[in-house]
């Protein structure tokens, strides 16, 4: 691991831009734009045709981009094998490695063979997946992330039905005074930021709300980080 995801601050919303939404063709400059507009990590999509129905980029790429950036990389792993390919992705430079609970491999097998990769640990759900079906490991990972939108591309519309379960995670984390964060991912832009953060999500996955902001990207990292004021009081106690 380069960057450990929970060095970062509790209490405050974190921004973890999607470089999905960025121009591959100049990739580089768009990871040292969005760093310097104020990106807390940086979110990689990656996508295996299987568990989704696009497929984005992978292993090579991430290991081109490691040298550029000191950004935690917060790796979404859209895929049906995580635990068979976990140990490649860390040694890449992959710091995170967040994956579905709806993929193919045993989640406990998954998360072990995460932490012996040295990476920090997400479980996703999809949204047909209820929130509670998390509960019995969320003393084993540092992150969930509850999807917004169905998993596979960019540049769709935020699920509002989804906020209930951030909020019932939120409880349950609260309530067993747990450090673990809760992301979201999909549709979160300058307005749907609000309800994301009064939930009580901490990270929010943003892409084409931040590499396609009219007022630029700084302004973008900027409105999503001022939700922190709505964010829920017992976060991080
Ligand atoms: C969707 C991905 C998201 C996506 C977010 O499958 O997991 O991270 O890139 O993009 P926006 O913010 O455009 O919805
Ligand atoms: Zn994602």
């Amino acid at each position: 691991m380069n960057y450990d995801l929970r060095t970062l601050d509790f209490g405050r919303i974190l921004v973890s831009p999607s470089v999905l939404a960025a121009d591959f063709g100049k990739l580089d400059e768009e990871i040292a734009a969005v760093t310097a507009a104020g990106a807390d990590l940086l979110h990689l999509d990656v996508m295996d045709g299987h568990f989704v129905p696009n497929i984005s980029f992978g292993i090579p790429v991430i290991k081109s981009i490691r040298s550029r950036s000191n950004l935690v990389f917060d790796t979404h792993l859209m895929i049906s094998r995580p635990a068979k390919y976990a140990a490649a992705f860390a040694k890449a430079g992959a710091d995170h490695l967040t994956f579905h609970l709806e993929s193919d491999d045993d989640p406990k097998e998954t998360i072990e063979a995460i932490r012996n990769a040295g990476c920090t640990v997400g479980i996703s759900i999809k949204p047909a997946t209820p929130a509670e079906e998390l509960f019995k490991y969320l003393d084993l990972v540092d992150m969930v992330l509850v999807m917004t939108v169905e998993p596979g591309f960019g540049g769709q519309s935020f699920m509002a039905d989804m906020m209930p379960k951030v909020a019932a995670l939120r409880q349950e984390i609260s309530r067993r005074k747990l450090p673990v964060r809760i992301q979201t991912d999909g549709g979160v832009d300058d307005n749907t930021i609000k309800t994301v953060a009064a939930c009580g999500s901490d990270i929010v996955v943003a892409g084409t709300a931040v590499f396609r902001h009219p007022q630029g990207m700084k302004c973008a990292i900027d409105n999503l980080h001022n939700a922190s004021s709505l964010l829920n009081s017992k976060v991080g106690e």
